[in-house]
């Protein structure tokens, strides 16, 4: 199997790295005592233009628990770009770390940091894509379902960078998916156009639609915030659009929807409700969880002692 330089984007995987992957992660869970060394002597930065919480404690817990370092950067040193080049700041912190993760707005920076660094980069959120995100959910998806390629998972709401990263992971996986959104709100139409063929070689689907019948039976549906980090909107200018296309009981249980999953953080009453978001069927929790999982089997594929 072809060696992964970094973890910008899903689309750069084939079907038999994504899957390898997932494996990974699962034995990295079942069986941490195995991987206590796997990063032992490797230094990470850790690097945020944005907030966070899972991807900042799961990433600096998870190197902790492989046995490597981490060393967070936020933006109070100097901004990325404006004290000195992207160029340049990869170039002098491939210097002393042996990894990067990046948390950028514009995705470019994140391309930019693995074109001029000389160590492996992992995308950790950009407004384009979550890579680490949707490899955790298919990680919380292969728990439940032993095939994935038989699965219908639907998401329903803003057409975002998680969502672009649901779509390529499903794609990889071969599943069916269907991204529902208000008019206007869709997924990029290049990555939905790159989706598809991915999608068509693994004998999966991605379809689009307004409307929410096409939710019916998903095996999990999936939500994220109306408003990205980033997005310049007020909930004002959308919430008319946007809130018939909250997912609450009413809809779990005429479409007959299965698990609820979402990335977290949640606002509760736009997106989703109490109720589901906490109900019997959501799996946020297990997502946040299998952040950490996820992320530990991509740094020890990158830059791992094993
Ligand atoms: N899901 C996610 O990336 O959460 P944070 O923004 O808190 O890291
Ligand atoms: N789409 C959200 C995800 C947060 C984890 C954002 O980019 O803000």
């Amino acid at each position: 199997m072809e060696k992964l330089s970094h973890f910008l984007t899903l689309k750069d995987l084939t079907q038999q790295q994504f899957l390898a992957l997932i494996d990974l992660a699962k034995q990295v869970k079942t069986n941490p005592a195995q991987f206590s060394q796997a990063l032992a002597g490797k230094s990470l930065v850790t690097l945020y233009e944005k907030p966070s919480l899972r991807t900042r404690v799961s990433f600096d817990i998870g190197i902790a628990k492989l046995g490597g370092h981490s060393v967070y950067l936020d933006q109070n040193n100097g901004a990325l770009g404006k004290r000195e080049s992207v160029a340049d700041f990869a170039k002098n912190i491939s210097c002393w770390a042996d990894g990067i993760v990046a948390r950028t707005f514009s995705h470019k920076t994140v391309e930019q940091l693995a074109e001029f660094g000389t160590v492996p980069v992992i995308n950790s959120l950009s407004d384009m894509y979550h890579p680490c995100q949707a490899l955790a959910d298919f990680l919380a998806l292969a728990e439940q379902f032993d095939d994935l390629s038989k699965i219908k998972l639907v998401y329903i709401g803003d057409g975002n960078n998680v969502t672009h990263s649901l779509m390529i992971a499903a794609a990889l996986a071969g599943s069916e998916m269907v991204v529902i959104c208000p008019e206007g709100h869709f997924p990029d139409g290049k990555v939905v156009q790159e989706t598809q063929e991915i999608a068509k070689q693994h004998g999966g689907s991605l379809v689009l639609s307004t409307e929410l019948t096409a939710a019916q039976g998903a095996d999990a549906v999936y939500t994220d915030t109306w408003i990205s980090m980033g997005d310049n909107v007020s909930l004002q200018d959308i919430e008319a659009k946007f809130s018939p296309y909250q997912v609450n009981q009413q809809l779990m249980d005429s479409l007959q929807l299965n698990f609820f999953m979402h990335c977290q953080p949640a606002h509760i009453g736009e997106e989703v409700t109490q109720q589901v978001f906490d109900g019997e069927k959501s799996l946020v929790l297990v997502q946040a969880e299998n952040r950490m999982h996820a992320q530990n089997a991509v740094m020890i594929t990158l830059l791992g002692n094993l």
